[in-house]
C-alpha cells in the first residue's frame, strides 16, 4: 500500500521547502478556514500533520476552487490538488512543521461534510471527559490525544522487535477460559452450550504460559488483553494490556538483563533518552523501610527513618505503646518545611487521618542554644525529653528550618502512611525533579501475607511463585518468614511489571497450595491441569508481565491510562461511546439459562 493511499500523493504534514514546485494531491480534514474574500486559507489536517492550502481568485477553475473554499467548514473532509510553493520571506509560520510552504490549490473536492463538533478539535481545549469519550473518534482527532496512540504503537513495535531478536515466540492463549487467581474478581461469560456454566476472561495468561514451558516452547511472549473486575483508578482499567513473557532454564538475572535491554531501547527510540543500566535493586524490606511502598519513587530523597531507637522508653504514650506492641515509629524530614503554616501542618494531619492513622506528629527544627542541640517547635515538644529531640533531629538528619513528620503504629501501616505522605508532600512542594526516570527492581518479596479478614495466608504475587531454596525447608512452620523468588519493576513510583521464578515441581506446588488453604480437592478441581502438567517434566522457568498501558502512559507523559487507550472505560467501568455494559433482552437470557434478580435499591 502506498503510505498515503491511492487517493493522495503526499501527507499534508510532510511537505517542506524541497517540495517547492511539486504538484501534490492531499486529502484530509479542514482544521481551520480563514476567508478574506479574494483569497481563502484552509489548514488541511491529516494523520501526518497540517499544511496551509491557499485558494486565490483567478481565472476559470481558480474561481471555482475559491468558491468551494468559501463553502467548506471545520472538519469537512476534502481532497485538494495543487502546487507546493515556498512562503514569501517573513511569512513562514514557525508553529507548523510545514510552516515554510503552502499549497496553491487548483482543485478542491468535498468528500464529506461534517456537523459542528461538540467540542473544538484543538489540543488546548479541556472538554468534559465523558463528552470527549462519547465522541472519542473526534477526541482522537486532537493532535496530542492521537499522538499518545502513535507513541503506544511505537512502543509495541519495539517490544516485538526486542522479544523476537531474543528468540521469543508470539503465542496466543485463550480468552474464554477458567479463572486464574491474580487477586481480582473475574469477568464471567455464560456458556450457551453448557447451560449454567461460565467461562472466565483471563486475569492474565499465567497458567497457559507455564504450560507452554512444560510444552517445550522455551520462550513465549504475547501482547495480550487481560480482564480484572476491580475498583478502578487512574492507573487501572478493567481490560488492559500486558507484555507477558515466560522463559525456561532462566534465573532472575537473565530476565533483569533482558528487560533492561528492552527499556533502554524503548527510551532511546521513543524519547531519545539514554537510561543507565543495570537498574537499581532494592529488597521489599528496604523499599518499605525507606519509601513506605513496594513501588518506590526513587527520583527524590526524603527517605523514611526508623525512630525505634529514639523513642524506646519515651514518655510519649503513643510512641512507647506502638514500640512495646511490636510496631514502629517512623519519620522523615521535609527540607525547608519550617516555612509551612500551621494550617498546612493541620492539612497533613488530616491527610494522615483520612488514611486511617490516629494522628501525625510534626515538628520544625529551630536553633537551640548550641548548634548541636537544636530545639523543636511542635505540639508534642513539651512531652519530649531534650535528648529525644536531639536524637530525633540527628536520626532524620534534619537541619534548622526543616520540618520532621513522624508517626507510630503497626509497622507496615505506618510505613505506608509515611510513604504516601512523602510522595504527596514532595509533589505539593515541587521536590520531584522533572525529566528523571528512576527504575528500580524490587526483589526478596515475602511469599505470603496474612489476610486478617479471611484468617488465612494469601500469596503475595500468585500461588505459582517459587519460594527461595532456603525458605523451602521450614515452609510450613513459618510461612510468613518465607521469601519468594518474585520481582517487580517500579518506575517513578508506579509498578510497571511483576513476575517470578515459578514452582516447577508438583510436590512443591501442592505444599504451597496447602499453605494457602487450597485443599487437595480444590487444587485438583481448579488447577488439576497445571499439577498434571508439572508431573510430566516441567523445566525450571520464570517470567514477568508488564502493564503496556502504564508504560505508554508514563512515556507519553499522561496522567491516566485512559489517555493511552483508544476506547477506554470510565471510572465506573462504562464506555460512554457504546454505552457498554448494557442490558440484554429476555430471549438472550433465556438462551443462556439465566434469570436476573431484581436490582437492589
Ligand atoms: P500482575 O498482576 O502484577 O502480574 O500484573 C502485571 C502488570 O500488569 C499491570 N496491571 C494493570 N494495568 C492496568 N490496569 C489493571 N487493572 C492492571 N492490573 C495489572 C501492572 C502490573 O505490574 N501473571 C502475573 C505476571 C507474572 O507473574 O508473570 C501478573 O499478571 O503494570
Amino acid at each position: 500500500m502506498k503510505p498515503y493511499g491511492s487517493l493522495r500523493t503526499h501527507g499534508a504534514g510532510t511537505l517542506r521547502r524541497d517540495h517547492d514546485g511539486d504538484e501534490v494531491v492531499l486529502g484530509g480534514w479542514v482544521d481551520r478556514r480563514r476567508d478574506h474574500g479574494g483569497v481563502a486559507f484552509i489548514d488541511l489536517r491529516d494523520a501526518s500533520g497540517v499544511v496551509q492550502v491557499v485558494a486565490d481568485a483567478g481565472e476559470g477553475e481558480a474561481d471555482e476552487v475559491l468558491a468551494a473554499a468559501h463553502d467548506v467548514r471545520a472538519e469537512w473532509v476534502v481532497r485538494v490538488r495543487g502546487t507546493v510553493r515556498s512562503r514569501p520571506e517573513g511569512m513562514a509560520n514557525p508553529a507548523l512543521d510545514t510552516g515554510e510552504v503552502e499549497v496553491a490549490a487548483d482543485h478542491l473536492e468535498v468528500l464529506s461534510q461534517a456537523e459542528t463538533p461538540p467540542f473544538p478539535i484543538e489540543d488546548r481545549v479541556e472538554a468534559d471527559e465523558i463528552l470527549r469519550l462519547s465522541y472519542r473518534y473526534l477526541d482522537l482527532r486532537r493532535p496530542g490525544v492521537g499522538d499518545a496512540l502513535r507513541t503506544r504503537a511505537q512502543i509495541t513495535s519495539i517490544m516485538r522487535r526486542v522479544m523476537e531478536r531474543n528468540g521469543f515466540l508470539d503465542i496466543e492463549t485463550p480468552m474464554l477460559t477458567r479463572s486464574t487467581p491474580e487477586g481480582a474478581r473475574d469477568f464471567l461469560v455464560p456458556s450457551r452450550l453448557q447451560r449454567g456454566e461460565f467461562y472466565a476472561l483471563p486475569q492474565s495468561p499465567q497458567l497457559f504460559k507455564q504450560l507452554l514451558m512444560v510444552a517445550g516452547m522455551e520462550r513465549y511472549y504475547q501482547i495480550v488483553r487481560c480482564f480484572r473486575d476491580e475498583d478502578l483508578r487512574a492507573d487501572r482499567q478493567p481490560e488492559f494490556t500486558q507484555l507477558d513473557v515466560e522463559a525456561s532454564f532462566v534465573d532472575e538475572d537473565d530476565l533483569f538483563a533482558l528487560f533492561e535491554e528492552l527499556m533502554v531501547e524503548l527510551w532511546r527510540d521513543v524519547l531519545d533518552v539514554e537510561l543507565n543500566v543495570p537498574f537499581a535493586r532494592l529488597t521489599f524490606d528496604e523499599a518499605m523501610a525507606r519509601y513506605g511502598t513496594d513501588a518506590p519513587d526513587t527520583r527524590f530523597g526524603l527517605r523514611l527513618t526508623d525512630l525505634g531507637e529514639v523513642f524506646r522508653g519515651s514518655d510519649v504514650g503513643i510512641f512507647r505503646s506502638a514500640l512495646d506492641g511490636g510496631g514502629s515509629v517512623i519519620g522523615w524530614r521535609l527540607p525547608g518545611g519550617g516555612s509551612l503554616t500551621r494550617k498546612q501542618f493541620d492539612d497533613w494531619v488530616e491527610f494522615a487521618k483520612r488514611r486511617g492513622a490516629k494522628g501525625l506528629a510534626w515538628g520544625v527544627v529551630e536553633p537551640g542554644e548550641t548548634t548541636r542541640r537544636p530545639t523543636l517547635r511542635s505540639p508534642l515538644a513539651k512531652f519530649m525529653a531534650d535528648d529525644e529531640v536531639t536524637a530525633l533531629v540527628a536520626a532524620t538528619e534534619a537541619d534548622v528550618g526543616d520540618a520532621i513528620f513522624f508517626g507510630a503504629g503497626p509497622t507496615i501501616q505506618t510505613q505506608e502512611l509515611m510513604g504516601a505522605l512523602r510522595v504527596a508532600a514532595a509533589r505539593e512542594h515541587d521536590l520531584i525533579p522533572a525529566g528523571k526516570w528512576a527504575f528500580c527492581w524490587v526483589t526478596g518479596w515475602p511469599l505470603v501475607e496474612w489476610n486478617t479478614d479471611a484468617s488465612r495466608w494469601d500469596a503475595m504475587h500468585h500461588p505459582f511463585t517459587a519460594p527461595t531454596d532456603e525458605s523451602l525447608e521450614g515452609l510450613e512452620d513459618d510461612p510468613g518468614a518465607a521469601r519468594a523468588r518474585a520481582y517487580d519493576l517500579a518506575l517513578n513510583g508506579t509498578e510497571l511489571g511483576g513476575g517470578s521464578i515459578r514452582i516447577h515441581r508438583r510436590e512443591v506446588q501442592e505444599r504451597v497450595f496447602a499453605i494457602l488453604g487450597i485443599g487437595q480437592e480444590e487444587a485438583r478441581e481448579k488447577f488439576g491441569f497445571l499439577l498434571d502438567g508439572l508431573s510430566y517434566g516441567a523445566p525450571p522457568h520464570g517470567g514477568i508481565a508488564f502493564g503496556l498501558d502504564r508504560i505508554a502512559m508514563l512515556m507519553a507523559g499522561k496522567g491516566s491510562l485512559r489517555d493511552v487507550i483508544a476506547f477506554p472505560k470510565t471510572q465506573s467501568g462504562s464506555d460512554p461511546l457504546t454505552h457498554a455494559p448494557a442490558e440484554v433482552d429476555d430471549g438472550q437470557l433465556r438462551e443462556l439459562g439465566l434469570r436476573l434478580l431484581p436490582r437492589e435499591k
